[in-house]
């Protein structure tokens, strides 16, 4: 690898745009080489604002191209994948945004092909660099809390449908819904919590009771693939019930849209101590709870969060790119990714064959 890491980004939309570009314009040993993406006009529009030098309609095209050292893949599910594939294959290193891959066997496909290539490989669940997610993880891993034995992690947004008949409406190209779009980071936050411990049973359930009414549109999205008439045939809300081999169970619950107010709820309960983060309730500047018994006094802790000076995605990519040439493990391991898509998997063949499935 040269002294400059040369970075090419796939796909010029929301994501790339709002977080990526500028999470990696800020380092300076990165040089973003090329950008790709199939609305060719979108991508020089965003290429001309950041001084990407190279545009491209394809991603192959971009590989074949470019030598780059990472991509940054910021596009539609569906394309996860084949493009970290391909990207590793040609020698980058990836960070791929989630949810890692459409289906488990795409999953182990990727984590082969790092293996095999010596390609380093993340998923941008970026919500673990949170301040008050790092406290609870410190809190957890020091064993303050003793074993998680329940847990819960919801996110309910009451209008949150990201575009009518956009992409992430199109189970082709998003494969599911709300599960796999705000889903996975609920679920990716409860598993970082409680130390990954191995899932065995999921019980889940999917509706969609919203989106075919066109109701409950958000504001992230856009209709871009709406061509014709609309499609809307993914989940927008989702429950899983899921437990682990050391009997720990987490209950999972999302929604784009409800008939209820917009909340994030994450709780786990230990054997010594408990812990909740709850920002709609305890406020954005200590959205942390811990709870303890001292000299046998029920006892409430309220962090209060250490002043930020970059953003959770910007310390996502200064991190990852920081220790491309280290033999550490990303902050978000392809392992972990792989476990969250097993679960996701699992809850939505659950719901579809209505009985619990064994992993
Ligand atoms: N980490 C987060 O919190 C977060 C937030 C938003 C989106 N995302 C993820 O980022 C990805 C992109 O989401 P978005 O909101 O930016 O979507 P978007 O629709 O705004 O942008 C996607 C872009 O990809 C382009 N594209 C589609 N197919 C392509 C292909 N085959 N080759 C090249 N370009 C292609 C589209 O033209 C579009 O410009 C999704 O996987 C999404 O789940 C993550």
């Amino acid at each position: 690898m040269s002294s400059t890491l040369r970075v090419g980004i796939a796909g010029a939309g929301g994501i790339a745009e709002i977080a990526h570009i500028p999470a990696f314009r800020r380092l300076p040993q990165v040089e973003i080489r090329a950008i790709c993406d199939i609305n060719h006009e979108r991508a020089a529009r965003v290429a001309a604002q950041a001084n990407i030098p190279h545009v491209y309609e394809t991603f192959a095209a971009m590989l074949r191209e470019e030598s780059l050292d990472l991509v940054s893949i910021c596009t539609p599910n569906v394309f996860h994948a084949p493009m970290a594939i391909a990207a590793m294959e040609a020698g980058c290193h990836v960070l791929c945004e989630k949810p890692m891959a459409s289906t488990v066997a795409d999953a182990q496909a990727m984590i082969a092909t790092s293996e095999l290539t010596g390609r380093k490989l993340t998923i941008g669940l970026h919500n673990r660099y949170r301040s008050e997610i790092q406290i609870l993880k410190r809190v957890a891993q020091a064993g303050e809390l003793g074993q998680i034995y329940y847990a819960k992690s919801a996110l309910w947004r009451r209008s949150g449908i990201p575009g009518y008949g956009s992409w992430f409406t199109q189970k082709k190209l998003a494969c599911a819904g709300a599960s796999f779009d705000i889903g996975v980071h609920l679920l990716d936050l409860a598993l970082y919590i409680m130390g990954h411990p191995e899932p065995v049973r999921v019980c889940g359930t999917t509706y969609a009771e919203f989106g075919p009414r066109r109701q409950g549109l958000g504001g992230w999205g856009r209709d871009i693939y709406r061509e014709g008439p609309a499609t809307f045939d993914v989940d927008d809300l989702s429950s899983g019930y899921i437990h682990f081999a050391n009997g720990a169970t987490l209950v999972l619950e999302v929604s784009w849209a409800a008939h209820l107010r917009d909340e994030e709820h994450l709780m786990f309960l230990g054997r010594e101590g408990g812990a909740e983060v709850y920002s709609t309730l305890f406020g954005k500047e200590t959205p942390l709870r811990l709870y303890r018994n001292v000299h046998g006094e029920a006892v409430e802790m309220t962090p209060v969060l250490p002043r930020r000076t970059i953003s959770p995605y910007e310390q996502e990519i200064e991190e990852f790119v920081s220790q491309l040439d280290k033999p550490t493990p990303p902050m978000v391991t392809p392992r972990e990714g792989l476990m969250a898509t097993r679960i996701l998997a699992a809850l939505h063949e659950s719901a579809s064959i209505g009985r619990e499935v064994v992993l």
